[in-house]
């Protein structure tokens, strides 16, 4: 495995520290993931919606897994008592909200920012040694990060940072803009550490070329550090920084239609990149959540006309028509053609460059090569969650508090693209050993063992407290 600079998945690793986790509006487990990961015990986790909790609790299977909303006076008991003496608080509220904001007086009446409230409550209450709270670059708007900064601080008891970062500067092959918040309570005598990634988002770009040849994208730079930074991006043993191939071309062979969830290892063929070999390690047998959904004519038709790497902007006049073939699918909006809401829908990825933003909806990107969406797993594995982390839901059906309704595929997506990719909390919560003092020995973690699988090498030697 190359070691370089930005590799962080092979980072130093104390393997013994117990500093405990309390994970609130944990979803599916993306930033627990990332902690434990690096060595964290996860020892609760709170959610309302009851499809990421049974992925919560499959995953996580020494943590408590608490359902329910935290508004609730019962729940958020419960999870304060459970969580209390934790080192650690983390969290990601609800960002819907935030990631929209049209004018002031709507982001303070809209009930789901005031979730994050409860997120300062839950800190106030535990007093954490540290807190990272996790939302979307929208929030630095018209002064709500000042104000989350604020209250986060809690009358100066915590020195708290906001930190711009782009997950694929930390080994994740897709760009996805959050805004961190760290907090550490004073009694560390330290600053919220710094955040420093590989520097790719910012120098390489994945430019649109129009000139006699039909339309095409290739990746350009845009700084002096751009050639050193294109040469990682294209060798598949740097962890650093990685391509959509590098993470999901060992699933080329998964077709639309598939319906499987399920396959054999046996049926993968030798994994071409360290990226690869990383979220595969773990031999379990069998690959999950591969089933791939249907795609209609239209939509086939249409991506056939988007290149690698292109959208919706690429799409001949003839191809912008609502209904292709004659076959009527969705609502028709009335004008005949596809509207500015379809626009997202036609993003192909691109072989050689990290991902798009994926977001909830199995839509939101398509094969860079096959005519086809992608299974829950490739999203996963552009979310950079490893093969052994399984998405589940809720055996009980029909409508349950918490859940959005949509059916059992829909929340698998949804979860992993709500989530916080692992490998970007994993690099916050390493970047956390600078101000936490390591725990207690422990010679029992199973966190450690998982460890051990994950990065392919040797556990380091215990930190030096
Ligand atoms: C952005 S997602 C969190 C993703 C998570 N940090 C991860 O990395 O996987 C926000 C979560 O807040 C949960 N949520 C929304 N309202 C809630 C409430 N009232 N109480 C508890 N959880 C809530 C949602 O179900 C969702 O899973």
């Amino acid at each position: 495995m190359t070691v370089r600079p930005g590799n962080w998945v092979t980072g130093s690793i104390p393997s013994y520290s117990v500093n405990r986790v309390v994970d609130l509006f944990c979803g599916a487990g993306g930033l627990s993931e990332g902690f434990r990961q690096a060595g964290y015990q996860v020892t609760v986790g709170n959610d309302n919606d009851p499809d990421a909790c049974a992925t919560f609790a499959a995953n996580f299977l020494q943590a408590r897994t608490i359902y329910g909303s935290i508004r609730d006076h019962g729940i958020r008991g419960e999870a304060l008592d459970a969580g209390a003496g934790a080192e650690v608080v983390i969290g990601g509220p609800p960002c819907q909200g935030f990631s929209q904001v049209r004018n002031h007086a709507r982001l303070i009446d809209d009930p789901r920012n005031s979730l994050y409230r409860e997120f300062v409550r839950a800190v106030a209450h535990l007093r954490p040694r540290v807190v990272v709270m996790e939302n979307v670059p929208g929030l630095q708007q018209m002064g709500v990060k000042e104000q989350v900064l604020q209250d986060l601080a809690l009358d100066g008891e915590y020195q708290v940072s906001a930190q711009l970062v782009d997950a694929a500067d930390f080994g994740v092959p897709q760009t996805r803009k959050r805004l961190v918040f760290i907090g550490v309570h004073r009694s560390l005598g330290a600053s919220p550490p710094a955040l420093g990634g590989t520097g790719a988002t910012a120098a390489l770009d994945l430019a649109r070329r129009n000139g006699d040849t039909p339309v095409y994208y290739e990746l350009s730079g845009r700084t002096l550090v751009a050639p050193s930074l294109l040469e990682r991006l294209l060798d598949p043993e740097d962890l650093g920084i990685v391509t959509a191939s590098q993470a999901i071309g060992d699933l080329e062979w998964l077709r639309a239609g598939d319906r499987a969830d399920e396959r054999s290892l046996e049926e993968l063929p030798t994994a071409a990149s360290a990226y690869q070999r990383l979220l595969r390690a773990r031999p379990a047998g069998v690959i999950r959540n591969v089933s791939v959904p249907r795609m209609n004519a239209d939509t086939a038709m249409r991506l056939a006309g988007v290149p690698q790497g292109g959208n919706h902007r690429d799409l001949d006049e003839a191809l912008l028509g609502r209904y292709l073939t004659g076959q009527k699918w969705g609502p028709s909006n009335g004008s005949g053609r596809l509207t500015r809401r379809h626009y997202y829908a036609y993003r192909r990825l691109h072989p050689s460059a990290w991902s798009w933003t994926i977001n909830t909806k199995a839509d939101s990107v398509y094969h860079y090569l096959q005519p086809r969406a992608l299974s829950v797993r490739e999203f996963a594995r552009l979310q950079s969650f490893p093969d052994r982390f399984v998405f589940t839901t809720d055996s009980r059906r029909g409508m349950r508090p918490g859940r959005i309704d949509g059916g059992a595929a829909h929340s698998r997506y949804r979860q992993v693209g709500n989530a916080v990719p692992p490998l970007l909390a994993r690099a916050v919560a390493q970047a956390l050993y600078e101000v936490l003092p390591a725990a207690a020995a422990s010679p029992a973690v199973p966190e450690a063992a998982q460890l051990k699988l994950l990065t392919d090498g040797p556990v380091s030697p215990a930190r030096a407290g």
